[in-house]
């Protein structure tokens, strides 16, 4: 017994350490955030955090709740949970309905959970414990005062439900924030992405033919750290100006069944569901490896897969290789994000920013009256967020003066001599 409380408590010990890591290397949450969300706005709400659990999700958590927030963590993705973040919170008290190492079965079991406990305000990742909510505990979500939604596949989610009148509060977009999606998205996906294809594969990337499906913030981030790593970079996409987007960019774009079969690494990141799909199969190369850096575990579809495969096997830790007929096909990671199931998860400094976004979101929606639909954080909030950043880097920002104005703008802004407008 007093074994497993030593083993538990070193655990714990563990998490927090990493949890510290966070915090030194998280100047906006743990400065400007901090304080803006520390006025009693938040005191004595109950706010479920649903985001990736590791120790950059648990800081976030326990700003809000050294605001006065009651905070009930959960994770996004069964597979992406840290034990040692899970014991570090239980020690702090705090409640997280999530265990590590867990599977499908137990995730939907903890969401539930998560929605029994009775939240005012959800900060999400996929919509996936609002969507949950809504089906489980109708009574819960129609007593929801707002949510705050981490990713592209959840605000598609959250608008869906917006449109067919489903959504009785107000809900924010974190995605459409710019502090979020031009960092996240783009740099935060594609370094740690690559990294862990790396890492998991101890293959050499200078060279080596990259496919990437789906060209928006984090296909660009994808491609741009693969060509910068020396891959020969390809992009598959379904929207024309994206896909022109990639050509301009200098990559090589094509139908997937050109670019497929050419392909020695394939990176998914369209946020929809068999980007790689059955009908995709025959166009593989032999020893391919797939990835996938988009929400749905489906975006390469195993269970094609699996289904298509004479054998399967692990062939390194991470990695499955599905035989079908001369073939061998390399999924990384069980099909889900690489970067986070197979890798650490975005670097430190870019979740400063992302979370806060989500912390500010949180409190923007418990301190004004928005009504229900889907909303994006005020410029204001985005830009300070930006300007407590730039200040954490010594980076100091011009000001536009009156005199820089076109005539035009100026006479329509009232300053057409340069003064202060009447
Ligand atoms: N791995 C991570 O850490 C991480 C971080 C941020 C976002 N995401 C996820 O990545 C996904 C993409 O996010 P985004 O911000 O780039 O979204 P986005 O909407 O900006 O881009 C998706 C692109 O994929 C294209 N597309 C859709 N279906 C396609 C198909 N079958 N074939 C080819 N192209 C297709 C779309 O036209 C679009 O250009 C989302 O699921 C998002 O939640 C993951």
């Amino acid at each position: 017994m007093s074994e497993t409380l030593s083993a538990e408590s070193a655990l714990a010990r563990d998490g927090a350490a990493r949890i510290e890591w966070v915090r030194r290397h998280s100047p906006v949450l743990d400065g400007y955030v901090r304080d803006a969300v520390n006025d009693g706005a938040l005191r004595g709400t109950r706010i479920a955090v649903v985001v990736h659990l590791e120790a950059k999700t648990a800081f976030l958590a326990t700003v809000l709740a050294d605001a006065g927030a009651e905070v009930i963590a959960a994770g996004s993705n069964p597979r992406t949970t840290d034990a040692s973040v899970v014991a570090a919170l239980r020690e702090r008290g705090m409640t997280v309905v999530a265990d590590a190492g867990g599977d499908y079965g137990s995730w939907e079991r903890e969401l539930r959970a998560a929605a029994d406990c009775e939240p005012d305000y959800i900060i999400d990742d996929g919509a996936e414990l609002t969507m949950r909510t809504a089906e489980h505990r109708p009574d819960v979500f129609a007593r929801l005062k707002g949510v705050s939604e981490e990713t592209t596949t959840g605000t598609a989610r959250l608008q869906a439900m917006s449109a067919a009148g489903r959504l009785p509060f107000p809900a924010l977009t974190a995605n459409d924030a710019r502090c979020k999606h031009l960092f996240d998205n783009r740099y935060a996906t594609g370094q740690t992405t690559l990294q862990a294809i790396l890492r998991l594969t101890n293959r050499q990337i200078a060279g080596a033919r990259v496919a990437v499906v789906g060209y928006g913030y984090v296909g660009k981030g994808l491609a741009l750290y693969a060509k910068a790593l020396g891959a020969r970079t390809f992009v598959t996409e379904v929207d024309p100006v994206r896909a022109l987007e990639a050509h301009t960019d200098g990559h090589t774009v094509g139908a997937r069944r050109d670019v497929f079969p050419q392909a020695q690494i394939i990176i998914t990141a369209t946020g929809g569901m068999r980007a790689i799909g059955a009908a995709d199969l025959p166009h593989l190369a032999h020893d391919v490896i797939l990835a996938n850096a988009g929400h749905h575990d489906l975006e390469v579809d195993t269970e094609a897969l699996a289904a298509a495969a004479a054998s399967a096997a692990e062939s390194r830790p991470g990695i499955t290789s599905y035989r079908i007929g001369e073939r061998d096909l390399h999924v990384l990671a069980g099909g889900a994000l690489v970067n986070i199931a197979g890798g650490s998860g975005h670097p430190v400094e870019v979740m400063d920013l992302t979370f806060a976004v989500q912390g500010l979101g949180v409190h923007h929606l418990a301190s004004t009256s928005l009504d229900p639909g889907v909303h994006i954080l005020p410029k204001a909030l985005d830009d300070s967020i930006a300007a407590a950043k730039l200040a954490s880097y010594g980076i100091r920002l011009d000001e536009l003066r009156t005199d820089q104005l076109d005539d035009h703008t100026a006479r329509m802004a009232g300053t057409a001599d340069g003064g202060s407008p009447a």
